[in-house]
């Protein structure tokens, strides 16, 4: 058995599919708050699975977490749990703050406590896996080179900052309290169950549904993409052979101005599904004010993981982002669920 948290997310939710989809692989015990980023749809071909028990609940809160940690002796927790998104970091950070900081202590003592009184090879065995992000490491400009695990940590948006502090506490677990821990670093995901704030699966409905495609500032910032599943069977080969102690940058060896990203995926559309008017999708682009503390690049050195464990992404961004329009289209019934009354807030705020 294995505690997965934030397991109805994005990437959770691919991680939890992924894993399962191996007959033999343990069950899964998966924790999720279900906010507005969280959604049962994803998971809704496992409704039938026993190996998967989908538990409603916080990882701030210190009573059910013990009570999960108690009754299903996990033999290892991944966190993914998190408030992910940089832009509603910017209008609410509280939440931020509350989850990524406080919420990631309360799992961190409730699982020491759980693992200090395991004994012989359970303890030995038992791992912390702590999903954090590359953005904890700041801005680089065009020449500098790609984010090593060396990197200083130079966090610049409410959200990095509170990843930062929780990658922060899972280090002082591990050299204070010997605690087992693991911290991936993964640069910027995109794929399947994408909830549609994010740029790629906003660029695809927003082109579908004839609105504009919004590019923040000159659309020149870079970001490393990688294919979701790529990330998770990253995850599954730091959980099972990775040092304690020890960060893993993850990374595409992608990297993409976001215009180009956008370009793309309107030729894909053209191709896939093309306008009535048989204009490109790329007619809809439109440069709109700039994101405050808008990061320029991040790039990723994902030579350790490759070095280490032999892991490297099985796609490269033009595979990846034509399966991800084509999962869009194959599944309106996905995006019907996800695009609620608070997403349309959501999008009024950002975009009015
Ligand atoms: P997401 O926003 O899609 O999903 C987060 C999930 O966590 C949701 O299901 C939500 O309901 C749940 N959640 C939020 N607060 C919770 C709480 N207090 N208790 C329990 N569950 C809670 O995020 P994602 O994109 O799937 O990211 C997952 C993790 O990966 C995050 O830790 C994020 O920082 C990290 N990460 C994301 C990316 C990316 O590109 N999306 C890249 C690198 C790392
Ligand atoms: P996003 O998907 O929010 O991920 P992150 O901020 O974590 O990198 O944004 C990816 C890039 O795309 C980022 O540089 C901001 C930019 N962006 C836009 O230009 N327009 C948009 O509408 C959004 C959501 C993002």
């Amino acid at each position: 058995m294995i505690l997965i948290t934030g397991g109805a997310g994005f990437i959770g939710g691919n991680f939890v599919l992924d894993w399962l989809a191996n007959p033999s692989a343990e069950g899964i015990i998966n924790l999720d708050k279900l906010t507005y980023a969280g959604n049962l749809a994803t998971l809704e071909c496992l409704k039938n699975d026993s190996r998967h028990q989908f538990i409603h609940g916080d990882i701030g809160d210190q009573g059910l977490v013990k009570q999960l940690l108690a009754e299903h002796k996990p033999r290892a927790i991944v966190n993914f749990a998190a408030e992910s998104h940089v832009d509603r970091s910017i209008h609410g950070p509280a939440d931020f703050v509350q989850t990524n900081i406080v919420g990631t202590f309360n799992l961190l003592e409730c699982a020491r406590e759980y693992w200090n009184a395991l004994e012989g090879q359970a303890k030995e065995q038992f791992r912390f896996h702590h999903v954090s992000t590359d953005e904890v490491y700041g801005s680089l400009s065009a020449s500098d080179p790609a984010f090593t695990e060396k990197n200083s940590y130079e966090p610049n948006s409410p959200y990095s900052a509170s990843k930062a502090a929780s990658d922060h506490l899972v280090r002082a677990w591990f050299h204070t309290y010997g605690f087992p821990v693991v911290t991936t670093n993964c640069s910027n995901n995109y794929g399947p169950y994408h909830f549609p704030e994010k740029l790629i699966p906003l660029v695809i409905l927003n082109a579908l549904d004839g609105k504009p495609l919004p590019i923040y500032g000159d659309g020149q910032q870079v970001r490393d993409w990688l294919y979701v599943g790529d990330h998770c069977s990253a995850i599954r080969e730091v959980l099972a052979r990775g040092s304690l102690g020890e960060t893993y940058n993850i990374g595409g060896w992608n990297e993409k101005a976001n215009l180009d990203v956008v370009k793309t995926i309107c030729s894909i559309l053209d191709q896939l599904r093309p306008r009535a008017d048989g204009k490109s999708y790329a007619a809809q682009i439109t440069f709109v004010k700039d994101r405050p503390g808008h990061d320029r690049r991040y790039a990723i050195d994902a030579s350790k993981i490759e070095r280490e464990l032999g892991w490297k992404p099985a796609e490269t961004f033009e595979t990846g982002i034509r399966k991800t329009v084509q999962w869009y289209l194959d599944n309106p019934q996905w995006v019907e669920g996800v695009v609620s009354g608070s997403y349309r807030d959501w999008l009024q705020k950002q975009y009015h």
